[in-house]
């Protein structure tokens, strides 16, 4: 069917669920805005939804198994659908559909959508195809030659005081535990000039605090516009320089072997760098970061911690480890536990190991017994957990600047995030100041968050 430019489109409901990362929730809103001019408006839950979609992550298999029950119960949102005539079209996006592809229909008959991450640019003609019944079932999970972002407008339908925009997607590192270089395919950097005109639109849609996302996103090297491969660091500059509204600039996820000297400056001289950053390290043995192809030992990781707190000593530092990783030795994870002491870090990511069909690691052998890996996560999680709360203390008193960029469920009260990215929740406050930066004294800190209080008297609301 063709719509002429006064054909009104009518309105349908589009129900997008998403798990994993943050290039998933950056993917599920550039799959609404691909679907807003086929009339397709984002709602917050999948009753009387014309689309369900589900923005799956195969990192671990929870993820994985998560996905398929939530399937199973969305299934019946559909069933009431067609029960009324109504055609609900249920999709299936992101990692799990890229690497079940149509085997997701022996699972889950009823989807009729399966596409891959690099795939949903063409969402429009995979509908036609469905609602046209020209075909009953779609399944995309093609790498395509000329990238999505070529072809994806810079028009975002939902934007927030703080906007996730993805620069460099892929990863050719081949960690050996690691699903995503066959998910997500090999890294790809965007041009300069097409992060810029998206940073603009996000701006200019009300955004304030900008996250550069990548699977591996210091290892950036999009073409600028002398036809020269940038950098991370010159392309926060040219950021910066050219989209003055962005107060703040996040990057994630990053890996040790590209922690270039340009980008450990960055951190040093670039005002609208937060001082934080996200370093995954995965173990602090040796020997089992060899075994996980990390291509890094501890020392280097220590060295470029140095460097960064030489830089800018109050960063704070964050990570992900995988325990139980195969061969992992009670000294192997003594090591971990050691690294953890000496970097101190201020949040951090830990998880059990999980075998990911088709990965090198997963026929490797001497699997560690699943008991002692859930011991060993304990431990190391009470670390983290301690570290965690230990540095929430030590910003009692601070006075910081807070993006607000939440509300909360609590009257009168905003959520937000420190410069060093604790989430803040600020009560008896005028929730006008939404999208807004304030002055916030930190007065409490607890296990994973801080408390705040607005010190500009003139804007605090008057009971
Ligand atoms: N098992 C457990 N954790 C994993 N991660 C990646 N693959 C696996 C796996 N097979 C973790 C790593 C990575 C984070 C995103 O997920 O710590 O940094
Ligand atoms: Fe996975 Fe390793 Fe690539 Fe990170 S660097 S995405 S852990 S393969």
């Amino acid at each position: 069917m063709f719509f002429s430019a006064t054909t009104p489109v009518m309105s349908k409901k589009l129900y997008i669920k998403t798990w994993g990362c943050q290039m998933n929730v950056y993917d599920s809103n550039r799959i609404a805005d691909v679907l807003a001019p086929l009339g397709y408006k984002q709602v917050d839950a999948p009753d009387n939804a014309d689309m369900i979609i589900l923005n799956t992550c195969h990192i671990r298999e929870k993820a994985t198994e998560k996905m398929f029950s939530e399937l199973g119960r969305l299934r019946a949102h559909k069933l009431a659908g067609e029960n009324k005539g109504k055609k609900v079209i249920m999709g299936v996006a992101g990692c799990v559909a890229q690497a079940e592809g149509d085997m997701i229909y022996k699972r889950a008959s009823y989807v009729d959508l399966v596409f891959g991450p690099q795939t949903y640019h063409t969402l429009a003609e995979m509908v036609a195809d469905l609602t046209g019944l020209k075909k009953k079932r779609v399944v995309n999970t093609d790498f395509p030659e000329i990238s999505k972002f070529d072809t994806l407008t810079h028009e975002h339908t939902n934007v927030g005081p703080s906007a996730f925009l993805s620069v460099q997607e892929g990863c050719d590192k081949f960690c050996t535990f690691c699903v995503v270089p066959y998910t997500r395919g090999a890294e790809y950097s965007r041009p300069v000039h097409q992060i810029i005109t998206e940073a603009k639109k996000l701006t200019q849609g009300g955004a304030r605090e900008i996250t550069l996302l990548g699977q591996n996103v210091n290892a950036y090297h999009g073409e600028d516009d002398n036809g020269q491969a940038s950098n991370l660091a010159k392309l926060m500059y040219q950021l910066c320089e050219a989209v003055p509204e962005i107060e703040r600039l996040r990057y994630t996820t990053s890996h040790p072997r590209e922690m270039n000297d340009d980008l450990i400056n960055a951190h040093r001289d670039l005002e609208q760098l937060t001082p934080y950053l996200h370093l995954p390290v995965q173990s602090g043995s040796n020997r089992i970061l060899k075994a996980m192809n990390r291509k890094h030992e501890r020392d280097m990781y220590f060295d470029i911690i140095d460097k960064l707190r030489e830089a800018r000593p109050d960063i704070a530092l964050s990570g992900d480890f995988i325990v139980g990783f195969p061969g992992e030795s009670e000294q192997d994870f003594e090591d971990t536990m050691d690294l953890v002491r000496r970097v101190n870090y201020s949040s951090a990511y830990s998880f059990k190991y999980s075998p990911r069909p088709g990965t090198p690691a997963s026929v490797m052998q001497n699997m560690v017994r699943p008991d002692v890996a859930s011991k060993r996560l304990d431990i190391l999680q009470d670390l983290l957990n301690t570290q965690q709360h230990e540095f929430n203390k030590n910003t009692e008193g601070m006075i910081v600047p807070v993006l607000f960029d939440r509300k909360s469920s609590k009257a009168n009260s905003l959520m937000g995030r420190t410069p060093h990215n604790q989430s803040i929740l600020v009560e008896d406050i005028d929730t006008d100041l939404y999208g807004t930066t304030q002055q916030i004294k930190i007065t409490y800190g607890s296990p994973h968050s801080v408390v705040g209080e607005l010190i500009t008297p003139a804007s605090k609301k008057v009971a």
